[in-house]
């Protein structure tokens, strides 16, 4: 394995912004964990246009499809059999349909090795849920970003507002709520601190300033 420095954390932390420009400061691979998982999501909203809850479906019917997934990522893009999808995964949908299968342990252990792979060809900055817990416990640097759940509400609704949606702040906030509860309470691979991870409170801080913080704590003990 070569150098991962791996960043979990809850969802409006800030966890992509500040890992793609830590990626970018080092000369690593950045590796968006989400996208893996919001491909698979993509994948079986297509599939399945008329379902609006995956947490129903069982671990025999998502296995039989997730033999037809073949995903492809790069850093700015992800595909999926070879269709560029790196846009229509960003959509608030197919976050709450990612939130469900992600839940499922047949979606996470097909992911794995796939996670696993980039970080046997390139130094990378892995960001997402389990990334020092699970996919990578024996990372080279860990860190755990959170923010206060207003913060993260608060960032999730601007989010929302610059890709043109119709929303307002309390449905922002439910949404961060509901997916908070889903991600923590889950069997496998649930959100958790590793005691060894470096904790940062992003709420009060500019992305600038985290990104200072991480790359000086990697620089120290480097
Ligand atoms: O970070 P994101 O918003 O793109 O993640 C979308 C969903 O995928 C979120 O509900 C958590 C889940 N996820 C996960 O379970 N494990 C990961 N390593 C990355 C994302």
């Amino acid at each position: 394995m070569k150098r991962v420095i791996a960043i979990d954390g809850p969802s409006g932390a800030g966890k992509s912004t500040i890992s793609k420009e830590v990626a970018k400061a080092l000369g690593f691979f950045y590796l968006d964990t989400g996208a893996l998982y919001r491909t698979v999501a993509y994948y079986f909203s297509k599939k399945f246009p008329q379902c609006n809850d995956f947490s129903s479906l069982s671990d025999r019917e998502i296995e039989n499809e997730l033999t037809n997934i073949q995903i492809h990522y790069d850093c700015d893009k992800v595909f999926l059999k070879g269709e560029d999808v790196s846009l229509l995964i960003r959509e608030p949908k197919i976050g709450e349909f990612t939130s469900q299968l992600s839940a499922k342990k047949v979606v996470r252990t097909f992911l794995l090795p796939l996670q696993r792979k980039f970080a046997e060809l390139y130094d990378t900055v892995a960001e997402g849920r389990d990334m020092t817990t699970v996919v990578f416990p024996d990372a080279w640097k860990k860190f755990y970003l959170d923010a206060s759940l207003e913060t993260r509400a608060k960032r999730r609704y601007e989010q929302l507002l610059r890709l043109g949606k119709d929303i307002n702040f309390d449905i922002a906030l439910q949404d961060v709520l509901e997916r908070d509860k889903r991600d923590s309470t889950r069997k496998d691979a649930p959100l958790m601190i590793s005691p060894d991870a470096f904790y940062i409170d992003t709420s009060k801080m500019s992305i600038e300033e985290v990104i200072t913080l991480i790359l000086k704590k990697v620089a120290e003990s480097a």
